[in-house]
């Protein structure tokens, strides 16, 4: 995972983002709290005739935060890394969890900009106000108490029962490392985002739902509820794999998303 990196300063932040391979261009959004390496293993198998683009969000992995930030300032930021790089063409836009959030966000803000997007074990309801009260809640304990609050009692809910202990461990240290501004500052965004469903309904680009059979953050019904939302869209439901499956099945992964990118129209532009 140590692989080269470009830093692109946006918005008053200062971003980490992966770049691989040359094509279209291929953004891919991690899940929260945690980096944009979660998508290196499946991007070992993806196909070629692709740029993709992997940024750790504002507050996570190496990029900088600030006091606190917005999904639309996590949408704002990839529109700015984009830029930086000049691939601010139409891109296939991948997010899993917390980075659908943000993709969808995205599509809210910048919808002329979206090829094709990949909602990856998430959901479109907003949180509750009483999911809203919990995060807010939880986001004031880690600033006191430190990233264990959250780590630990998301280690045991990521992954498949399957999962060999090693992988979980490593994802949970991923998480202990997370800044407490980056987990809160997170945490804090989550509360605030609104609804997406009235942006799906009205997506006409081809999307793409994948989720794990045993991911218990945004179970199968969430990935029902945003397939029948959005006509043109498939559904894959991975069997053995719980919320991270990038990380826990990266070659069934990356053969479903590389499929869903082999199978998009040529661009005219
Ligand atoms: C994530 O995996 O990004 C988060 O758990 C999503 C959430 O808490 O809603």
């Amino acid at each position: 995972m140590g692989k080269p990196s470009v830093r692109v300063n946006a918005n008053g932040v200062e971003l980490d983002v992966k770049v691989r391979g040359a094509g279209e261009p291929v953004l891919l959004v991690h899940g929260f709290p945690l980096t944009g390496a979660m998508w290196l293993p499946a991007m070992e198998h993806l196909p070629t005739g692709f740029t993709y683009i992997v940024p750790d969000l504002r507050g996570h992995g190496e990029s900088t935060a600030t006091d606190s930030w917005t999904m639309a300032d996590l949408a704002d930021d990839l529109a700015a890394v984009l830029d930086e790089l000049e691939e601010r063409r139409r891109v296939v836009l991948v997010g899993l969890s917390m980075g659908g959030y943000v993709a969808m966000e995205f599509c809210r803000r910048y919808e002329a900009c979206v090829r094709a997007l990949a909602l990856v074990d998430t959901r479109a309801e907003a949180d509750t106000p009483a999911a809203a009260e919990v995060r807010f809640s939880t986001a004031a304990k880690v600033l006191a108490e430190g990233t264990a609050v959250v780590a630990n009692a998301m280690a045991e809910k990521l992954f498949a029962p399957s999962t060999p202990a090693p992988l979980r461990d490593y994802w949970k240290h991923v998480m202990l490392e997370t800044s407490s501004a980056g987990m809160a500052g997170s945490l804090r965004a989550m509360a605030g985002r609104v609804d997406s469903f009235p942006t799906l309904r009205r997506l006409r680009i081809p999307v793409l739902i994948v989720v794990g059979a045993q991911d218990v953050i945004t179970p199968p019904d969430c990935a029902q509820a945003m397939h029948e939302a959005v006509p043109q869209s498939q559904l894959h439901v991975m069997p053995n794999v719980g919320h991270m499956a990038p990380v826990e099945a990266p070659r069934e992964f990356a053969a479903i998303l590389g499929s869903f990118l082999s199978s998009l129209p040529v661009k005219t532009k």
